[in-house]
């Protein structure tokens, strides 16, 4: 089976979890991609969305699905998303598609969080998958300092800018023994808008795409 086949097995699963008439959080990325796809023959269930990033907003609209901004919304239903690492705690590392920050929020909103993945993700300790952090432009250099002070090896996603307007630092070589930790430790570097670590906020559901089926956790 291919990777798409998974993705889309597990974006489907997925579905199982959306309550009707209720406003839900959209993810960013190639599996949500197919989540999003798979919304357009249940939308009339839907009240509608709310996107973590330019690109999903773009791909629930064309499918003639209401995207509200968060401000606009109380509560949201679910969080359905994707992750590039996810650990047996449910943690996470987010943002290999620079929407991290979003992300973060539309999911601190939701109910419950649906993190969808195929088994390529699944790892016992984060940090093989460089970590994505999101900083200020001005500040690109001394975030970059702390983070070696920390042990990793910062790389500058040249050419990339958040929807935000940030820059992005991908942080090689970083063993997150401690996620929760680590995640408040980079937070609270001056210039740091947020990083990919989903250790506070970690999902609720797993739902894996393997050889055998989906598998929830
Ligand atoms: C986007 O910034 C990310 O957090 C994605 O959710 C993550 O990179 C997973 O993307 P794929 O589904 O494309 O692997």
């Amino acid at each position: 089976m291919d990777q798409n086949t998974k993705k889309q097995a597990v974006a489907l699963a997925a579905l199982d979890y959306i309550e009707a008439d209720t406003i839900i959080g959209v993810g960013t990325g190639s599996t949500v991609n197919f989540f999003i796809d798979a919304l357009a023959d249940i939308k009339h269930k839907l009240a509608g969305a709310v996107s973590s990033s330019v690109a999903s907003t773009a791909r629930l609209k064309a499918l003639g699905i209401d995207v509200f901004e968060l401000n606009e919304v109380d509560s949201l239903s679910i969080y359905v998303d994707g992750a590039d690492e996810v650990t047996p705690h449910k943690h996470m590392i987010k943002g290999g598609g620079a929407a991290l920050t979003q992300e973060k929020i539309v999911a601190a909103v939701a109910k419950k969080f649906v993190c969808i993945v195929d088994d390529t993700k699944q790892v016992d300790v984060l940090g093989d998958f460089p970590l994505p952090v999101e900083v200020i432009p001005m500040a690109r250099s001394y975030v970059a300092r702390e983070l070696v002070k920390l042990g990793g090896d910062p790389v500058w996603r040249q050419g990339v800018i958040t929807d935000n307007g940030n820059v992005i630092l991908d942080v090689h070589n970083l063993k997150i023994l401690n996620p929760r930790e680590m995640e408040s430790t980079i937070n609270n570097i001056a210039g740091v808008v947020t990083n990919g670590i989903f250790a506070h906020r970690g999902a609720d559901v797993v739902l894996v795409a393997t050889e055998q089926g989906v598998e929830t956790h």
